[in-house]
């Protein structure tokens, strides 16, 4: 998320009042020889991206043993994250190929669109999980009234419906914006921020709208992560057995562990932007957001989690014996 207002700097040529049919995306790096070698880290993150939540969601689908809240909304983040980085990064390799830099103003608006749903989804997620960790631990004995299917399925239906509003209002603010004859991005996709600051207009409301949307979605779920842990924590501490406490904390640990890499970006990337290269801070941060935190959401689960790699270990194998 782009939201800080000192991020975006206004341009006020008022000239030449044309509008772009098409955007000239620079990617990465202005020179060539740099391309080969994005071209294959990129696609090497995204298959390990699609593949690892591609599991993931297969294998808690699979396994009625998984069909609890916690995994239904791990299956939603997954989700959340393949269509994150299938929204960026294939239109990204395929103009490193095929040498082309443009994309079409519909395609842009469409790309920026999806990249706002998927990123206040992933963090909206990131709230309903926590909430949810937070009814296990500090409310056990409410927990199956508490987490009715009805409500988990309300639960996962605000984060979509909510990002989707908050994509819609952006982008109808945008497309009122002319981009007179700018159209070249510093960027590997059509991202809103490096976009408004292309605008030859006055963007102050697009630029007020970002900062308060992008604040309250940071900032809510942020203070429900945060409430529910300080519980959490306290009811651990209660747990006088210390297997009873390894337990309470390995369940939370990876949803924690996702929460720091989350949060630690927002916080490196925007709290202390690199004054030299403004850009650059917005590539490394779209990168951060849309890539790699897609990528690592799968390792983190099914690496500390015992129940999740018991149904990864099932579905290979029974995958493997059918072959
Ligand atoms: C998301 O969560 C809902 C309800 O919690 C569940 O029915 C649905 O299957 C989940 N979506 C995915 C992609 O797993």
């Amino acid at each position: 998320m782009q939201f800080p207002l000192y991020k975006i700097s206004r341009n006020m040529h008022q000239g030449n009042r044309t509008t772009s049919t098409e955007f000239i995306l620079l990617g990465f790096f202005r020179q060539d020889d740099h391309q080969n070698l994005l071209f294959v880290l990129f696609l090497g993150m995204y298959l390990v991206t699609v593949v690892g939540n591609g599991l993931i969601i297969l294998a808690i689908s699979l396994d009625t043993y998984l069909h609890t809240p916690m995994y239904l909304f791990l299956a939603n983040l997954s989700f959340a994250d393949i269509s994150s980085i299938s929204n960026s990064v294939p239109k990204m390799l395929m103009n490193i190929q095929t040498k082309s830099q443009s994309i079409s103003y519909e395609s842009c608006i469409t790309q920026m669109y999806f990249s706002i749903v998927f990123v206040v989804t992933d963090n909206l997620l990131l709230g309903t999980m926590a909430y949810d960790r937070f009814v296990a631990i500090c409310h056990p004995l409410n927990y199956s009234t508490l987490m009715q299917p009805k409500f988990c399925i309300l639960l996962t239906v605000i984060p979509w419906l909510l990002s989707n509003i908050i994509a819609l209002t952006h982008t109808l603010l945008l497309i009122q914006l002319p981009f007179c004859d700018h159209n070249t991005l510093s960027h590997f996709f059509c991202d809103l921020a490096p976009l408004l600051k292309l605008s030859c207009s006055d963007t102050i409301i697009n630029e007020l709208v970002l900062f308060i949307v992008g604040l309250s979605v940071i900032i809510v779920p942020f203070a429900l992560i945060f409430f529910s842990y300080v519980c959490i924590i306290r009811a651990v501490l209660r747990i006088s057995s210390t297997q009873g406490k390894w337990k309470a904390f390995s369940t939370c640990g990876s949803h924690l562990t996702v929460v720091l890499l989350f949060y630690g970006t927002i916080v490196g990337v925007y709290f202390f932007p690199s004054s030299t290269h403004p850009e650059d801070t917005d590539k490394i941060g779209a990168v951060l957001f849309t890539v790699v935190t897609p990528m690592m959401n799968p390792f983190i689960y099914s690496l500390r989690n015992k129940d999740m790699k018991g149904a990864l270990r099932k579905l290979i194998n029974s995958k493997s014996s059918s072959l």
